[in-house]
C-alpha cells in the first residue's frame, strides 16, 4: 500500500550551484548531505512539508545519474513512494507484469530499503519505493521514551518521541551524555543549566530506535529518573513546557 510521496529526486551537476535555489529563494531547511557511495551519488535532503526534495550530485560519470545528466541533462530524476511492506508491493507489481529493477529490495538511506520500478513501466518515469525502519516496530510511537542512535556525526539521544513520519523524528529529549547532569539538577531542585529541548532528526541520519525499556534488573532510564527526582519524566517535560510559554 502506498502511504504518500517520501520524496523526489532532481539530477543535479553540482549540489553546491543548485542549492541557492532551493535552500535561499523557496526557503527549504538542508537537513543533511549524505555521501552513497553504492549509488554513486552524494545527495542532499531538504524536507519540504511530510515530503522532500533529494538533490543528487554524481560522484563519477559512470554512475546512474551520471549517465542519466550527460543522456537528459539536469532535472527531475525520480518519484518516490513509501510503502508499508516493500516486498509484498514488490511481489504484487510483478504479478501484474511491472518491471522491477534488479532482484528486490536493497539498502537506502538511513535504513531504509529501496527498489526501483523500470522506467518504461511509467512512460519515461523511473519509480523508486522505500520502506523506512521505524515503522516495522509498532511500539514505537508518539509519547514513548525512546533512545535514538544518530550518524555523522555518532551522537546518542534520549526523550520523548513527539512525532515519526518520513521526513524524520523530532524527540523531545537531551543527548544521553547530559542525561545524569540534568538529573542530578533536578534532584537538587537547581536551576536548570541543561534541559530538554524539542528536536528534529532527518531520517537519514537515523541509525536505529530503540524502547526505553528495562532489560533484566537494568532498569529504563525513565525509572531511573522517577526513581531518582520522584517525578515522570512526562510530568516534567509538561512542566517545563508550561513554564515556558
Ligand atoms: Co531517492
Amino acid at each position: 500500500m502506498i502511504r504518500r510521496i517520501d520524496h523526489i529526486g532532481i539530477a543535479v551537476r553540482s549540489i553546491d550551484e543548485r542549492l541557492p535555489f532551493w535552500s535561499q529563494a523557496l526557503g527549504l531547511q538542508l537537513a543533511g548531505l549524505e555521501k552513497v557511495a553504492a549509488e554513486g551519488v552524494e545527495v542532499a535532503m531538504l524536507p519540504a512539508g511530510a515530503a522532500r526534495i533529494e538533490l543528487l550530485e554524481p560522484l563519477g560519470e559512470d554512475s546512474a545519474v551520471g549517465r542519466f545528466l550527460s543522456r537528459r541533462g539536469e532535472g527531475i530524476h525520480h518519484l518516490t513512494f513509501e510503502v508499508d511492506d516493500i516486498e509484498g508491493t514488490l511481489a504484487g507489481l510483478r504479478e501484474r507484469g511491472v518491471p522491477v529493477v534488479g532482484d528486490g529490495p536493497r539498502a537506502g538511506a538511513g535504513g531504509s530499503r529501496v527498489a526501483f520500478l523500470h522506467p518504461r513501466a511509467a512512460g519515461g518515469v523511473l519509480v523508486e519505493l522505500v520502506e523506512h525502519p521505524a515503522r516495522q516496530d509498532a511500539d514505537i510511537a508518539p509519547g514513548r521514551a525512546v533512545l535514538l542512535y544518530l550518524r555523522e556525526p555518532q551522537e546518542k539521544l534520549w526523550g520523548v518521541l513527539r512525532r515519526m513520519d518520513g521526513a524524520g523524528v523530532v524527540l523531545e529529549g537531551i543527548d544521553l551524555s547530559s542525561f545524569d547532569d540534568w538529573v542530578a539538577q533536578i534532584e537538587r531542585g537547581e536551576e536548570s543549566v541543561v534541559g530538554p529541548s524539542v528536536l528534529f532528526v532527518p531520517m537519514m541520519r537515523l541509525e536505529k530506535i530503540l524502547l526505553d525499556r528495562s532489560s533484566g534488573h537494568l532498569p529504563s532510564l525513565a525509572e531511573r529518573f522517577q526513581r531518582r527526582t520522584g517525578r515522570s519524566v512526562q510530568d516534567v517535560l509538561d512542566g517545563s513546557s508550561s513554564a515556558g510559554a
